[in-house]
């Protein structure tokens, strides 16, 4: 049998040097309340130790998709239709996908589109040798930034996958705005699959963030350490402390990275001065009802056709067609 391999990534060519990442970190760091983009927490490292959260205990997001999947994947397969193009915004180790290709009928492609390089390429060609027959076009991009498709041998429906709810690193605004943009790639009668966390009991989620073993503090810090090694900065990682807290206000987890001391760092020749305590978010990760996803979804141009959830109403999966009047 012939084994195809994945294309090289379309997109970014150098994964040491984002193009942004100097200039969004000393932004970042410039504001009154300190801030990072998470999307910079995935070099190599970070992609790993994300991969680790996910079989952590305390993370249910992971199981709980798993388990959707696991038991409506037929159906959402079903949905999502024969000889679509599936398109997956932050892919990762593409491990839940395998769920969704299992049950789908000749999908015409996969295209997983990520920003970390290596993470990408290593899962892309992983799913390739598992899918002989399948078209793998991976893409290493930004997705908040426009970015091309790559061009396929078959056409087909387009689908957006976006799993483990990583929508919710966007505050409203920018979760609308991409959303949006999902729309606009997949055009009228494509559609979207995507996981999204439901606000629930303080008491389980603010554990996924502070797990027992450190991992997620290390994921946390681990930013620290790609500014340092890519951007030549001198953040001493055994003064900052990582800390995931949930704001019932905003129904949302924040992470950040808290100063041990009065300290004063240095990035790309600028200095930044940073008192006792004081922090730098690194995530937020909002928490939706049903109603308030729906909400967002529709300023967006996207319809909820389907919502599963797992047996404790923890997660959701849904499935959203793009609404032909454009929103
Ligand atoms: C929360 S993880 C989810 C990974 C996987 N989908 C899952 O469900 O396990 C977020 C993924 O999105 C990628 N990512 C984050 N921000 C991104 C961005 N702005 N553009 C492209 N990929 C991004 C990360 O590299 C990572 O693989």
């Amino acid at each position: 049998m012939k084994r195809h391999t994945a294309a090289p990534p379309a997109g970014t060519d150098d994964p040491a040097a984002p193009p942004d990442f100097l200039r969004e970190v000393l932004a970042g760091l410039s504001k009154p309340r300190k801030e990072l983009p998470c999307k910079y927490f995935y070099d190599a490292r970070g992609s790993r130790l994300f991969d680790r959260i996910c079989r952590l205990d305390e993370y249910y997001p992971t199981r709980c998709e798993l388990a959707i999947l696991r038991r409506h994947g037929p159906e959402l397969a079903a949905r999502l239709g024969a000889g679509c193009v599936l398109i997956e915004y932050g892919s990762g180790s593409s491990l839940k996908t395998r769920l969704l290709l299992d049950r789908l009928a000749d999908p015409a492609a996969y295209v997983p589109v990520d920003i970390s390089r290596e993470h990408l390429l290593r899962s892309a060609g992983a799913l390739a040798r598992r899918y002989p027959g399948l078209e793998v076009a991976p893409v290493c991009a930004d997705f908040t930034a426009p970015f091309e498709l790559p061009p396929l041998r078959r056409r087909g429906r387009r689908v957006v996958y976006f799993s483990g709810s990583t929508i919710s690193n966007f505050g409203p605004p920018e979760a609308t705005a991409l959303l949006a943009n999902i729309a606009r790639l997949c055009g009228p009668g494509g559609g979207l699959l995507i996981g999204v966390d439901l606000d629930k009991d303080p008491g389980i989620v603010e554990p996924a963030y502070n797990d027992a073993l450190g991992v997620t503090a290390e994921f946390n810090l681990n930013l620290l350490a790609r500014i340092n090694r890519e951007l030549g900065a001198d953040f001493r990682l055994d003064q900052f402390r990582h800390h995931a807290f949930y704001d019932a206000g905003h129904t949302r987890i924040e992470m950040h990275l808290v100063s041990l001391r009065p300290q004063v760092v240095r990035v790309g020749g600028e200095t930044f001065a940073f008192a006792e305590g004081e922090s730098i978010r690194t995530e937020y990760s909002y928490k939706y009802s049903l109603g308030a996803f729906r909400q967002l979804a529709g300023q967006a141009g996207l319809e909820v056709e389907r919502v599963r959830t797992d047996d404790q109403g923890l997660y959701s999966v849904q499935y959203l067609s793009v609404r032909r009047d454009g929103g």
